[in-house]
């Protein structure tokens, strides 16, 4: 059977909490720039986050914890312009909602002003008041828990989290409290198969795994590294599907063989005059050297 999605016209937030409910998968994945959101939103995918691995993958910070939000809405300008299907999520960078609940709502109806249709923000309980206020404002929220990398300094790097039964009921809690404070779905990052599958059968709300496991209700992945563009070594849950890199050298290579022998461009590549203006031009050489000149 082709396991391809029905096509719906536009994923909006209420329809992804309907997936859950039928049991059905919800596809998703990053992008920050126009060519590859296009493709993206041909594909069907139903959630596309500009996320702010952008800093990493697509800025070359060497985290998240740089990246502003006048850059985060400079790459989703560009993403909105090239989708009409899928639901725009867009990551609210380090900084923009960790001071006050004004400066973060004020974050998020950038965003939504810019053509998100949601915002993401990490953290549990401690952001559970905050995601209130957003909804209030009319800000659809997508939660984010686990391996929040825009805490890689309090974590200490880049670990998987949940991995004792304290810091697993932790997290249960977060996850229940996210879901309570009235997002519409939540990113489980990093965290132990076995327990993504405990979250995602208590809450109503769907689960986005990325490094959690096959039995949460969809998965992401950073769409660079599934295409093999990204330039770090890839983590354990990523597959990559393509070797894009590989390809974009190679290419690059042969372009600058090619110009280094001559080889580009051909005849066949040029612009050519129309054969008149030849004709006439050669007449003109002809006159002007039986003048002598
Ligand atoms: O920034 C990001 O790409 C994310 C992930 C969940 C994919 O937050």
């Amino acid at each position: 059977m082709d396991p391809k999605p029905e096509a719906v016209s536009k994923i909006t937030a209420p329809l992804i909490l309907d997936r859950k409910l039928r049991g059905e998968r919800i596809v998703c994945l990053t992008a920050c720039d126009f060519p590859t959101a296009r493709l993206v939103d041909q594909a069907n995918i139903d959630i596309l986050l500009v996320g702010d691995s952008l800093a990493q993958v697509a800025l070359g910070y060497d985290s998240t914890v740089p990246v502003t939000l006048d850059e985060m809405l400079h790459h989703l300008r560009a993403v909105r312009r090239a989708v009409s299907r899928a639901l725009l999520v867009v990551d609210l960078p380090y900084g923009t909602y960790h001071g006050s609940e004004e400066e973060a709502v004020h974050a998020g109806i950038r965003s939504l002003k810019d053509g998100a249709e949601a915002v993401k923000i990490e953290g549990g309980r401690k952001r559970a008041a905050l995601i209130r206020r957003m909804i209030d404002a009319e800000i659809p929220v997508m939660g984010h828990i686990g391996l929040t990398p825009q805490s890689v300094h309090s974590l200490g790097g880049y670990r998987v989290q949940g991995k004792t039964i304290e810091s697993a009921s932790e997290l249960i809690a977060d996850a229940q409290a996210v879901e309570d404070a009235g997002a519409f779905a939540i990113v489980l990052e990093g965290i132990p198969r076995e327990l993504a599958a405990v979250i995602t059968a208590r809450l109503r709300i769907p689960t986005i795994g990325i490094g959690a496991g096959p039995d949460c209700d969809g998965q992401i992945l950073v769409l660079y590294d599934l295409l093999g563009l990204s330039t770090q070594p890839p983590a354990k849950f990523v597959r990559r599907y393509a070797q894009v890199a590989q390809t974009m050298s190679d290419a690059i290579a042969r372009y600058r063989d090619d110009v280094l022998a001559g080889a580009y461009p051909s005849d066949g590549e040029s612009y050519h005059q129309s054969a008149g203006l030849r004709e006439q031009q050669e007449k003109w050489a002809a006159v002007r050297s039986l003048k002598g000149e």
